[in-house]
């Protein structure tokens, strides 16, 4: 049977209680979202032998996150990833956005969507169940035009899968961007670095960057590079290589850009770990995904059973437009405008092998 529970998880400074909501499907799997940030603090999820782990990073406690937290398992916006001096134009208009990653702009900037409490509904559909979480971000928060009326719907299948709907309305023209930041650790939060985790992903290009971690505008191909995950390859195995891209992520933190994208649910993604046999796969309706190795990590983090967030212990695959895609016209378009409604949906589908 699936189940649905909420509890209590606190109250943030302002006053605003927190809640953490469970969801269980038929199958064991166990899924715990907080409306504060619409944060996955749990994901458990058998192994080969049928045994459960926590395949997320995340802290035990709501004071955690306020804190400090590297957008653990947060959904981001208003705009996913970096936007270049913090400024763009929109219809002629220079916009200027909060600057929070150098000069740049990050992850929707000081306090973006991973940060602010959101209101939240049950959601059931098809003997499935559901969390539905809505935030109404003012005109003008962070430097972005537009007030954005954002709908998240996390959805736990009986098949496994973590289904995640995004859509978006505004009143004046905008750029939009969501995205969820979970950090993965197939073989259980605590269990160490992700560098045997083996990864294959469905893009044969991919967008440089330069120091700042901003593109430099190129969709490069990626054959004979330590980018080339279109056969599944360990995580680790080419990351101290010599390359200028790996020395300015600190590692992997690059958009891959999908091929074949004509906005239908594709695979994008697809993560094996040999130990648990636990297999992750990513579908998305997104052009793109943002491969990021737990660079940043470096045991500062202390997570959930005092677990210390060692370097690289997590990976993101985080679906998306094109970072800067504002600056870069001939990126797919971010902009959304009143009367139209930004749809995206990506599932992260849990198996064995
Ligand atoms: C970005 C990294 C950033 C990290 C923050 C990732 O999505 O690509 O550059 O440091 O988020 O935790």
């Amino acid at each position: 049977m699936s189940a649905y529970q909420v509890e209590s998880f606190g109250t943030t400074p302002e006053g605003v209680e927190v809640e953490l909501y469970t969801l269980t499907n038929a199958g064991e799997v166990e899924v715990r979202i907080t409306n504060y940030g619409g944060i996955i603090t749990h994901l458990r999820v058998p192994d080969r032998d049928g045994e459960l782990a926590d395949v997320v990073l995340g802290y035990d406690s709501l004071s955690a996150y306020l804190e400090d937290s590297p957008y653990l398992g947060a959904i981001v916006g208003r705009y996913g990833n970096r936007i270049g001096a913090g400024r763009f134009l929109l219809d002629g208009v220079e916009y200027k956005l909060a600057t929070n990653n150098g000069d740049n702009h990050l992850h929707g900037g000081l306090k973006g969507f991973d940060k602010v409490v959101w209101g939240a509904e049950p959601y059931s559909g098809d003997g499935e169940t559901g969390l539905r979480l809505t935030y109404v971000s003012a005109d003008g928060e962070e430097g972005y035009p537009g007030r954005l009326t954002a709908t998240v719907t996390y959805i736990l299948t009986n098949e496994n899968e973590l289904v995640i709907e995004y859509s978006a309305e505004t009143d004046k023209p905008t750029v939009v961007n969501l995205t969820h930041h979970s950090y993965f650790n197939l073989a259980g939060h605590d269990a160490g670095d992700i560098l045997g985790h083996e990864l294959a992903l469905a893009a044969s290009r991919f967008t440089p960057v330069d120091a700042g971690l901003i593109p430099t505008g190129e969709l490069r191909h990626l054959a004979g590079s330590p980018m080339d995950f279109r056969t599944s390859t360990p995580i680790g195995s080419r990351i101290e290589d010599p390359d200028e891209q790996l020395e300015f992520g600190g590692g992997y933190d690059h958009n891959f850009v999908l091929d074949d994208h004509d906005g239908s649910l594709r695979i994008a993604a697809r993560v094996y770990e040999p130990g648990s046999g636990r297999v992750m796969e990513v579908y998305t309706t997104e052009p793109a995904i943002q491969f990021y190795s737990g660079n940043f990590l470096d045991g500062s983090n202390v997570g959930k059973d005092d677990a210390p967030y060692e370097h690289r212990s997590g990976f993101c695959l985080e679906t998306q437009h094109f970072p800067d895609s504002p600056n870069q016209p001939h990126f797919p378009s971010t902009v959304l405008r009143p009367g139209e409604r930004y749809e995206s949906t990506t599932i992260y589908k849990f198996s064995i092998q």
